[in-house]
């Protein structure tokens, strides 16, 4: 104990032992840490360190709107793009608020998680961190329709066909886009051509400082996949396609490109 307290003051950084049944039939703290809790520790030592202190929030997943108690209308989205922008932003020193919907990924390290069903809770959520965030990045698949009033109790089935209706919910990256003051707004857009029309409306529409595009509809882009193959288009007008990567080096890429509008 003597010897790590030193280490500490020298500046060294520790893999922690984790708790758990250990070699000699005892339960504790002192088993080998997992490989990829290590390679982490390391890949974080060789980071750049340059959104220190700058407070990112970023929306992940899906969202879910219920039908009844039972019942919900959902889409693809699995949140690996939303999770690998947190955990490239918190690598990189910022302070960040992941707001994400229902997937089945676990929660990235020292980030503070905000857990939302429904496109009216990530709403409340993002308007409640808004005024104290430098950087907003929407990559969540928000519902642009919500169910009028869903059913309290469960709708038994009928003979009858059962009509539901959908009402428009509130854009979120438009109404910020309309309050922002310093803050940068990053939108997402999941197309399924890749024409340049469609992005550089959504650009100007939501007031964005940078979009990311991609055609869902290409292999290795979209829901689901561990790649992405996308296209930033810039507030100014700038166009930069990339090739294929992993959705973790796109994520530095986005930030990459971030920086430069702020700098
Ligand atoms: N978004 C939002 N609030 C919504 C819906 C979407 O903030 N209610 C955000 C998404 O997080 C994403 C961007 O807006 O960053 C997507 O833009 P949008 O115009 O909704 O894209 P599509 O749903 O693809 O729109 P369209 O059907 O018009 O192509």
């Amino acid at each position: 104990q003597r010897n790590v307290l030193a280490l500490l003051e020298g500046g060294f950084r520790f893999v922690w032992p984790e708790k758990g049944l250990l070699a000699s039939g005892k339960t504790g703290e002192g088993r080998m840490a997992p490989e990829a809790a290590i390679l982490s520790e390391l890949n974080a030592l060789f980071r750049k360190k340059d959104l220190i202190g700058k407070r990112v929030c970023i929306t992940a997943g899906p969202t879910l709107e219920p039908i009844d108690p039972v019942r919900f209308v959902s889409n693809r989205s699995t949140g690996k793009m939303g999770y690998a922008l947190a955990e490239e932003a918190e690598s990189r020193g910022a302070l960040v608020t992941l707001i994400s919907g229902p997937v089945a990924l676990p929660s990235p390290p020292r980030v503070k998680m905000v857990k939302i069903e429904t496109a009216e809770e990530m709403g409340k959520e993002v308007s409640r961190v808004f005024p104290e965030t430098d950087i907003l990045i929407m990559s969540a698949a928000v519902a642009d329709y919500t169910f009028k009033s869903p059913s309290p109790v469960k709708i038994k089935k009928g003979e009858k066909s059962l009509d539901l209706s959908l009402i428009r919910t509130k854009d979120i990256l438009l109404e910020l886009g309309r309050q922002k003051k310093k803050q940068i707004l990053v939108g997402f857009a999941a197309e399924t051509d890749s024409s340049d029309v469609e992005p550089l409306l959504k650009l100007k529409r939501k007031n964005l400082d940078l979009l990311v595009a991609n055609n869902i509809t290409l292999e290795g882009a979209g829901f689901g996949s561990d790649t992405n193959i996308a296209t930033l288009y810039r507030g100014h007008g700038e166009k930069i396609s990339l090739p294929k990567m992993s959705k973790r080096a796109l994520a530095e890429k986005i930030f990459d490109s971030i920086l430069k509008l702020s700098g």
